[in-house]
């Protein structure tokens, strides 16, 4: 809402007082970010390749923005890694938990569709890896693994569908020779915008249960409506600006989703 962004976040008056330090106008992933920053410049000596002096050494994003400083000099410095780090944090940190949070919320709400899934990871997903208590219990399902999984790929996808991370309008500019947008001539400059959880819940794409979490809708219908379905899922944006994180996110999921649900029992 553009009158409460101007009262807190755009307020000249808190804008100012944060100038002079009399009032800290950050957002809280900041210290999140400089903090953490802090601990691995310590860790790494500075300039050393975080990699070799980390005693875990595991290459996580941090390290790589470390690298690329200490790679070029002239154009990363340690704002830029702060910078980095903290898109990172923002873009990646709430949108996934939000999704996960989701998700589970509609297995609870939906037993039926918990235990179709759970149903699914003991058929699907070798015997031997199905007890804790067994040597061979392995605690993490793989990238491959998870992608044998069509239940769970629905569950996600229905997720992403009914309850898209962001609820902003994703905007764009027309450029100055103007666009067509859904045959209507825009002008030049013009800032066009579109909505998830608006195109999420057209039914001429999804069908009239629309307000329904229903994964079953992803399993059942034929190929080109699928394919339509797919095209018009829009949680992770489109075209040049669409999500660098969508990957990563994508393979937090498929990991912990089928993990979590073997290691631990749920129930409302
Ligand atoms: C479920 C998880 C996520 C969702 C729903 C999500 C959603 C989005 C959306 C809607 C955009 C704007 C796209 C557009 O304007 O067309 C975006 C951009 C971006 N996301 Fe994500 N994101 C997720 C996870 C992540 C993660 C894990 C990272 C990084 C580790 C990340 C990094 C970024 C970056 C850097 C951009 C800006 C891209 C650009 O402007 O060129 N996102 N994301």
């Amino acid at each position: 809402m553009p009158s409460l962004d101007y009262l807190f976040w755009r307020n000249p008056v808190l804008l100012w007082l944060s100038k002079r330090g009399w009032y800290d106008a950050t957002s809280p992933t900041v210290p999140f970010a400089v903090r953490h920053l802090g601990s691995r410049l310590k860790a790494v000596g500075g300039e050393k390749d975080s990699n070799e002096t980390r005693p875990e050494a595991r290459e996580d994003l941090l390290a790589k923005f470390l690298n690329a400083k200490r790679d070029n000099p002239g154009l990363i410095n340690d704002r830029t890694v702060l910078g980095l780090s903290l898109s990172m944090v923002n873009a990646g940190g709430d949108t996934t938990a939000i999704t996960l949070s989701a998700l589970f919320y509609y297995l609870l709400k939906f037993p039926r569709c918990l235990r179709k899934l759970l149903i699914e990871l003991d058929g699907k997903l070798p015997t031997e890896q199905l007890r804790p208590d067994d040597s061979s219990f392995k605690r993490v399902i793989g990238w491959r693994e998870a992608q044998q999984l069509p239940y769970l790929e629905a569950c996600v996808k229905e997720t992403f569908r009914i309850h898209p991370s962001l609820s902003l309008f994703l905007e764009r500019k027309v450029p100055a020779s103007g666009a067509t947008v859904a045959g209507q001539h825009v002008p030049g400059g013009v800032i066009v915008g579109c909505n998830a959880w608006a195109l999420h819940r057209n039914k001429a794409v999804w069908g009239d249960d629309v307000e329904v979490y229903r994964p079953e809708r992803w399993l059942e219908c034929e190929s080109e409506v699928a394919a339509l379905r797919n095209r018009t899922l829009f949680q992770f944006g489109a075209g040049s600006h669409t999500c660098l994180g969508k990957n990563i996110s994508l393979l937090e999921m498929y990991k912990l989703v089928p993990s979590f649900l073997r290691a631990f029992e749920v129930g409302p």
